[in-house]
């Protein structure tokens, strides 16, 4: 039986499914976090160590709570090693930004930023005594080094993503009983994020359905499989910001 704990955000669709039913399989214990279940990988969990909580993380003052509640069902002696992977993000509002909303405005940047620190800061508190191996992997993007008109907020978002994962890196190296915290850039992936790229009414929307139909998206199933090697691997990645393609 694996000892490892996984908890993930994003985990009802593409890349955060694909993981949640691989782990499962190879018997991890996998918290999940989205607004919605899946209902196929509810379904495969029946008998595997799985919890589902249902939250909607652009509202980052909640998420605090829930990582309490998450770490205080688990018991540290029991386990080897526990990941948070910061994987939920939405690349809406596609929109100059003087037409996005003060709301859409808030939204994008609490799920893609603000949640994710705040995840990242109370993960490591509440587990600063746990002498297991401690991970963060933080989900990215190209898009945090390349400027897209009417992605601004998605750009900037996983841009700071990236210098938050390097400064935590930074807070963490050669302290005791460090986390090991990375970013990685999972490439483009065929999931609901690039169908809602490729149908919205801007410039690159053709770019996002050329890309569909040459073929250059890949599985989030080989992607999975691919970033829970990279995860399970003993290379010392911390601060890298990883490219998995
Ligand atoms: N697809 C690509 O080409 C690509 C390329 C580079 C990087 N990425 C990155 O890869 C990661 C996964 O993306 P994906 O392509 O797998 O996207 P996806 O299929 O659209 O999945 C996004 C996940 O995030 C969750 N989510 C969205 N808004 C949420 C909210 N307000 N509260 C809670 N959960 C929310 C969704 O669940 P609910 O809707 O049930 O809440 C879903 O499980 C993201 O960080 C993305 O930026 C993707």
């Amino acid at each position: 039986m694996s000892n490892h704990v996984y908890i993930i955000t994003g985990a009802s669709s593409g890349l955060g499914a694909e993981l949640t039913r691989q782990l499962l399989l190879e018997q991890n214990t996998v918290f999940c976090l989205s607004r919605t279940e899946n209902d196929d990988i509810k379904r495969q969990a029946v008998g595997y160590r799985y919890k589902f909580y249902s939250i909607d993380l652009s509202y980052a003052e909640r998420v605090a709570l829930i990582m309490q509640d998450i770490l205080a069902t688990i018991d540290p002696i029991n386990i080897n090693s526990i990941t948070l992977i910061n994987n939920a993000a939405s690349v809406s509002p596609i929109k100059d930004i003087q037409y996005c909303t003060q709301e859409e405005i808030i939204s994008n940047v609490q799920l893609n930023l603000t949640t994710p620190i705040i995840l990242t800061s109370n993960f490591m508190r509440l587990t600063s005594e746990w002498k297991i191996n401690r991970r963060i992997v933080n989900i990215s993007s190209a898009s945090a080094q390349y400027p897209a008109q009417s992605m601004s907020l998605y750009c900037s978002t996983k841009s700071a993503l990236n210098m938050f994962s390097k400064c935590i890196g930074l807070e963490q190296d050669g302290k005791p009983n460090s986390v090991q915290i990375f970013t990685v850039d999972p490439g483009m992936m065929d999931t609901n994020l690039q169908h809602i790229a490729r149908t919205s009414d801007f410039e690159l929307s053709d770019l996002f359905s050329k890309h569909k139909s040459e073929g250059h998206l890949s599985e989030p199933a080989d992607v999975a499989l691919n970033l829970i090697s990279l995860i399970e691997s003993s290379v010392k990645k911390n601060s890298d910001i990883i490219r998995l393609y």
